[in-house]
């Protein structure tokens, strides 16, 4: 892959760098994006329907199920070259944190230790009443299950529009983009705010901004250095180049 040399010089001076990610990270993986126009989630299911409070209020069995389908694909997936890249690049610098709008946990099964899951985790549930994590209840029929604790219904741990997101982990996703040398944008369309706003807070603060994705977005004007590609192809090469790895190397750490 061809490289500039001057991003490749900027990187290996890097020492802080943040990291945005969205479900393009993942869709080597085989999770489907949300708004690609033909196998996009929301080309295909209304998320006024399935993706807000409100429509759970309507029908908590329809959106539980539908997201009960979605936990069992992504209990199925495995990262891909790009979720490891950015395992790996974590280990070499001394500052590095990753904000995913992704719940699928694969940043973490990839090896990355510091992740902000700013959307929520689709692995984890909780109370719809008192928005308290429920590990276990009862298999009794009820769908969607009910709270042990106080008998309400049991939603998965993610964002729904109109919801405000996790503010701790919001709160630390601001403070690296504010912090940072470095920000990179990766595989998202960069349009669902707040995550959307992270990257112009770091290039406002001073930081580079690079943008990887097969697509422009909203953001590629404002970036440094857009890599046009697919971030499992991208990050393998920039990874390997920015530490003089043979891909040899990184497949043996
Ligand atoms: P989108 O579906 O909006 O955008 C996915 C982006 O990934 C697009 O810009 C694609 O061009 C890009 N892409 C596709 N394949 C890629 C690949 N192999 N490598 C790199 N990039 C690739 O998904 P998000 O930006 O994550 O929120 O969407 C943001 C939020 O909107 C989601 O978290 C979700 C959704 O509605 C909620 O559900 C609250």
């Amino acid at each position: 892959m061809n490289l500039d040399s001057m991003l490749v010089q900027q990187l290996k001076q890097a020492r802080r760098i943040a990291v945005l990610t969205g479900a393009g990270i993942s869709a080597e993986s085989g999770v489907p994006t949300f708004r690609d126009a033909q196998t996009g989630v929301w080309a295909n299911f209304d998320p006024d329907e399935l993706a807000t409070p409100d429509a759970f209020r309507r029908n908590p069995e329809r959106v539980w199920t539908w997201y009960q389908s979605r936990r069992d694909m992504m209990s199925r997936v495995r990262p891909n070259p790009g979720h490891f890249a950015l395992a790996e690049w974590e280990k070499r610098v001394d500052a590095w944190s990753i904000a995913t709008q992704n719940i699928d946990g694969l940043h973490r099964m990839a090896g990355s230790q510091r992740v902000y899951e700013i959307h929520g985790n689709i692995h984890r549930s909780k109370c719809f009443v008192e928005n308290t994590l429920v590990e276990s209840w009862a298999n009794d029929g009820s769908v969607p299950p009910r709270c042990p604790h106080c008998g309400g219904f049991i939603r998965p741990d993610v964002v729904w529009f109109g919801e405000i997101l996790p503010q701790q982990e919001m709160a630390d996703a601001q403070e690296a983009a504010l912090r940072c040398d470095v920000y990179l944008s990766i595989g998202t369309s960069a349009i669902v705010y707040p995550a959307a706003g992270l990257p112009i807070m770091a290039k406002q603060a001073g930081a580079l901004l690079i943008e990887i994705n097969p697509d422009e977005t909203p953001l590629t004007v404002a970036a440094d250095f857009f890599l046009k590609g697919k971030s499992g192809e991208v990050l393998p090469a920039l990874v390997d180049a920015v530490f003089d790895l043979v891909p040899m190397d990184r497949a043996a750490n």
